[in-house]
């Protein structure tokens, strides 16, 4: 007896895009998110701890662990189990933790309800 598969993937949606992961160009299936895309082509180390550098990959794969973190298009600390990989995506591992933006004087009362 043959098993059949439980899911079926739709015709052309796991079409393979051309991606870019630590300045070294990838071909991954398409249609998935980022982190399946990666973990797919082999990629095991999606970023470091800020602490000890430690490395990290995806784990729950559905946004809620955050272990999944990289820099996409230049966007630091960005879920890619919660990204659909695209065509041209230049991806960078994250390593150890990210700069806060500047802060703006301008938008100090739009930070709570409060003013604090
Ligand atoms: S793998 Fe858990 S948030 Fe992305």
């Amino acid at each position: 007896m043959t098993s059949r598969p439980l899911f079926k993937t739709l015709p052309g949606a796991d079409a393979p895009v051309e991606i870019w992961f630590n300045d070294q160009p990838l071909r991954v299936p398409g249609g998935r998110s980022v982190a399946a895309a990666l973990l797919a082509a082999g990629v095991s180390r999606f970023r470091a701890t800020p602490v000890s550098g430690a490395p990290r990959a995806p784990f729950c794969m559905m946004g809620a662990c955050f272990e999944c973190l990289v820099e996409i298009d230049g966007v630091p600390s960005r879920q890619s189990c919660m990204v659909t990989v695209r065509d041209g995506m230049r991806i960078h591992s994250q390593e150890g933790a990210r700069d806060l933006p500047p802060f703006d004087q301008t938008d100090a009362t739009l930070e709570n309800a409060h003013g604090r």
